[in-house]
């Protein structure tokens, strides 16, 4: 595991858009496992900026993303499809057909889960997975549990991640229980994992995922068993890391 340890959140995020940009400009027909929350947005705006200059061309990129509120629309403002569609996919020349999000309006969890296991499954598998670190440890939305699970599955969220992510809602009460997410199954068997990690808040959680016990309790601990994952945190996130 590299741990990269930027000054500030503009600096995580410029890091991890050129670690990004090096996997597509490497291989044009790469596989990106994406992730959304407020840690990859700043990535997604150099991501961006380098299309705008035109050092990057998303035309033969897939993206996988990792998961999707159950029973949000994709033009729901609120939905991970909205949010890719707003901060990445609709400024720069990726294919959308190539773009995948589960979908959160499948009401049968069965097949909601196979069908995307299916569209992993079908990419040939993640290149590069970015992934961000939920307070709890959670990746994707993974939550701590009793064990691992391997494949796309749906999810009863946490109070702690309902709590987290309100902030992004009117009311509490329109805050989604449940999401499709990959699971750890498939999220280990990317090539390369990056992890962008921003705050204080999270420098707990960091310290505890990359150097405690591997338990499904903390789910990103997990990654500590992959071969290739690169952290990048900035110094708030990082200050525990030392000690
Ligand atoms: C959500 C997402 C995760 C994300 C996490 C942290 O739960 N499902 O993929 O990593 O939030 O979000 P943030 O980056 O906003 O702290």
């Amino acid at each position: 595991m590299r741990i990269i340890k930027a000054d500030h959140y503009d600096q995580m995020s410029r890091i991890a858009a050129n670690h990004i940009a090096a996997q597509i400009i490497l291989k044009p027909d790469s596989v990106l496992g994406l992730a959304t929350g407020s840690s990859p947005i700043g990535a997604y705006q150099h991501l961006i900026s380098m299309y705008q200059a035109g050092d990057l061309d998303f035309s033969n990129v897939t993206s996988i993303n990792l998961d999707e509120y159950k029973g949000l629309s994709p033009k729901d403002d609120q939905s991970y499809r909205y949010f890719m569609n707003t901060h990445l996919f609709d400024h720069i020349n990726i294919n959308k057909a190539k773009t995948y999000v589960p979908d959160g309006l499948e009401a049968d969890p069965q097949k909601a889960c196979k069908d995307y296991d299916k569209i992993i499954e079908n990419c040939g598998g993640i290149d590069l997975q970015l992934l961000g670190l939920g307070n709890n440890g959670h990746i994707g939305f993974n939550e701590p549990a009793d064990a691992y699970a391997k494949g796309v599955h749906c999810v009863d969220l946490t109070q702690s991640t309902i709590e987290a992510n309100s902030r992004f809602f009117d009311s509490f009460d329109k805050v989604p229980k449940q999401a499709y997410t990959m699971g750890i199954g498939s999220i280990m068997q990317a090539k390369k994992i990056l992890v962008i990690v921003s705050g204080g808040a999270k420098a707990g959680i960091l310290k505890e995922a990359f150097f405690g016990p591997i338990t499904p309790k903390v789910p990103a601990s997990v990654l500590q068993l992959h071969n290739d994952v690169t952290v990048i945190a900035d110094q708030e996130a990082a200050a525990l890391l030392d000690q």
